[in-house]
């Protein structure tokens, strides 16, 4: 069972909800997931899927605002990160210009842009089939000792071993829950926890601006991280707070070395690699054909 006083969650919108409650400097990660102005509200008509567990009054932005809407809370992201905190922001793909030209105006800087790809899609007839979100990965300037936390151990002894898990394309686990209440667009929290272990430190403070169905929230609070979250329809709210005292805290996990099929493929890859190499510089500096020089 989780503490209260390490969450505070506030059922009004993020822009106004920041300005009035979190202070400058104060947040160690964001993880959110902005609606997409894309009529969100909406959309069950295209998803064909039972919506019945699925909680009412999911709030969108219309397109005509939704620039402006991008530049307010990410401009209050910014304000509240401390220096050196991490910000990622999933997005679709039809307003992903505006999130992006909303963080070119900041002082914020880009360090990854993540492809969370996923095994299924919206279904349409005369286009490729949409499969795909953006996870932006962006940070505050570091200042002094405060700086921006990347946990490349913490899945992995050695930390060649996680290349593969650090890929910038992602896989997106469908959180297949069935019977359960779940909120419009919820994501899954296996997706959410590899930013979180990687971003942030036991005892560090994350934000979700957007907090829907409050899956950042339960993945922040089970690896020991405190919660802020906001959430605008009351329907979400009232659903969803309730879960996180629910929540179990877990140990951290062991590191560990991957086992010997995994460690095989990769060694074979490696050799791939250093044989590409080999064949290159053989190539710059000979006109014989390189490949008869290394067999
Ligand atoms: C894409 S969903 C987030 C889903 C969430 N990541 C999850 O896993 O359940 C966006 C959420 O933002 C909420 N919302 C829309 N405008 C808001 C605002 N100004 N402030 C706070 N929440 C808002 C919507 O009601 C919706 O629940």
């Amino acid at each position: 069972m989780q503490s209260k006083n390490l969450y505070q969650v506030y059922n009004q919108s993020c822009i106004e909800g920041m300005r009035e409650h979190v202070a400058d400097n104060s947040i160690d990660l964001i993880f959110t997931d902005p609606p997409y102005g894309i009529k969100g509200d909406e959309l069950d008509v295209h998803y064909h899927r039972d919506e019945s567990k699925v909680v009412p009054g999911y709030v969108d932005v219309p397109l005509n605002e939704y620039a402006k809407f991008s530049l307010d809370w990410i401009r209050e992201c910014e304000r509240v990160l401390r220096p050196g905190g991490s910000m990622y922001i999933v997005s679709g793909y039809t307003n992903l210009h505006h999130i992006l030209n909303a963080l070119h105006a900041t002082g914020l800087e880009e360090i990854n842009h993540i492809i969370a790809k996923y095994s299924f899609g919206v279904s349409t007839k005369n286009k490729f089939v949409s499969s795909h979100y953006h996870v932006l990965f962006w940070s505050k300037p570091d200042r002094g000792s405060k700086k921006r936390t990347f946990n490349s151990n913490y899945k992995y002894t050695d930390q060649k071993d996680s290349y593969h898990d650090r890929l910038s394309v992602q896989d997106m686990p469908r959180d297949y829950k069935p019977g359960q209440v779940k909120n419009k667009n919820q994501l899954s929290e296996d997706f959410i926890e590899k930013f979180v272990m990687y971003s942030s430190n036991r005892g560090d403070t994350v934000l979700d601006c957007f907090g829907g169905g409050l899956t950042t929230g339960r993945t922040a609070l089970r690896w020991g991280r405190k919660f802020v979250g906001f959430e605008l329809n009351t329907h979400a709210y009232d659903a969803f707070v309730p879960t996180l005292a629910e929540v179990e805290e877990l140990p951290d996990p062991v590191p560990s070395t991957p086992d010997a099929v995994e460690l095989a493929k990769r060694q074979k890859l490696r050799d791939g690699w250093k044989r590409d190499r080999l064949l290159k510089k053989a190539n710059k500096s000979t006109t014989q054909p390189a490949v008869d020089q290394i067999q």
